[in-house]
């Protein structure tokens, strides 16, 4: 296997995230990412190699597969490093955000591909990783990047630059939290004025300040002021929205693009601009003749989003807010080729 490569960065140390007392990531849709891939060609990016466990499953299915990985975080790499080792030279890894998609594939020589996959979010190993703060129960520093080696600021750094007002509209807009003002201000009193904040400590004050319904909760208080955080801390829809464009013009005739999600955000990020990649107009409906210039890159392989089944969800509770989405380049024309879409509008949530 060809080392992976970054300019200016160092190969990470695998220990930590090849320990054994790390929960191993189980591929969420696996079967239905190998179905829905591997029938239409050879050579594949996976966006997001994490673990390595869909990578593994694509390139067992097509014995003469290729693949580039890629992920964001070194210590997902170096799992990946490992658990890829024995396909050799089919297997190529990168460090790097997908929002550099394209560039990425190019400087590997790869203009076209045939499948694409984007497994979004984080890991069952980066969430079960004390050091990295991304559970609610971890002693760690409440840090939530993806890459730790990067310049973007930490979960804590940030929560301490923004107010009241500005922690209430992340966790509002990117944690759908209806409470959002309240933990605001509960986080805004009790913030240490110095050093690094605890993932435990933080999830705590967030958490009491949600009122407690009668009944049984499902989850943690804290989990969609923590969405939040992570999203804003990572500049995750904006990498979305970044990334689709650019994996939709690298595929090949007939090549596919598959987006596994795990909220309502992310999911509508892609249904949005997976419609608009098949020609349907992105205008205003008070606008009466099309001007947005929509033209069909795509088909639609999956008319409806594809869920896992009960019984995977029973394996991997992880499962069960998954969404698949899977688009399949039409023939290149000289209209579609190098075309990028217009900004998409919004549109209610829904599936
Ligand atoms: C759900 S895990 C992928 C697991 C993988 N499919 C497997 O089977 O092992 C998501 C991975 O995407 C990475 N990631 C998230 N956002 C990213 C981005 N913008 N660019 C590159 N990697 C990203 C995370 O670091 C994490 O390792």
């Amino acid at each position: 296997m060809r080392p992976y490569t970054r300019a200016g960065t160092t190969r990470p140390s695998v220990e930590g995230a090849a320990s054994p007392a790390m929960p191993e990531h189980v591929p969420v849709l696996r079967a239905e990412v190998v179905d829905l891939l591997t029938t239409v060609g050879k050579r594949f990016i996976d966006g997001t190699v994490g673990a390595g466990g869909h990578a593994a499953a694509l390139l067992d299915a097509t014995p003469d597969a290729q693949l580039l990985g890629l992920d964001a975080d070194p210590q997902a790499l170096a799992v990946a490093e490992q658990r890829l080792a024995s396909y050799g030279q089919r297997v190529r890894l990168a460090h790097g955000n997908f929002s550099d998609l394209k560039i990425i594939a190019r400087a590997h020589g790869w203009e076209r591909v045939d499948g694409i996959l984007l497994d979004l979010g984080l890991s069952s190993r980066q969430l079960g990783d004390d050091a990295r703060g991304f559970s609610f129960s971890s002693g760690g520093p409440l840090d939530l990047r993806f890459d730790p080696t990067g310049d973007r600021p930490t979960a804590t750094e940030l929560v301490r630059q923004w107010n009241t007002d500005e922690l209430a509209r992340v966790i509002w807009e990117f944690g759908e939290e209806r409470w959002s003002r309240r933990i605001a201000r509960a986080i805004t009193a009790a913030r240490p004025p110095t050093g690094a904040w605890r993932a435990r400590d933080f999830a705590r004050v967030a958490g009491s300040a949600v009122p407690r319904p009668g009944g049984k909760r499902r989850h943690h208080p804290a989990t969609r002021t923590f969405q939040a955080l992570r999203i804003a801390v990572n500049g995750e829809l904006d990498a979305l929205k970044t990334v689709l464009p650019q994996a939709i013009q690298l595929l090949d005739t007939g090549g596919r693009l598959a987006v596994i999600s795990y909220h309502s955000l992310e999911d509508r990020l892609v249904k949005q601009a997976f419609r608009g990649a098949t020609g349907a107009c992105q205008c205003p409906p008070e606008v009466p003749v099309c001007s947005c210039g929509a033209s069909a890159e795509v088909r639609l392989v999956t008319r409806r989003v594809v869920r896992p089944t009960a019984a995977e969800v029973q394996e991997n509770a992880r499962s069960r807010s998954a969404r698949l989405r899977v688009v399949e380049r039409l023939p290149l024309t000289s209209e579609t080729e190098g075309h990028v879409k217009p900004p998409m509008h919004h549109e209610p949530a829904h599936s």
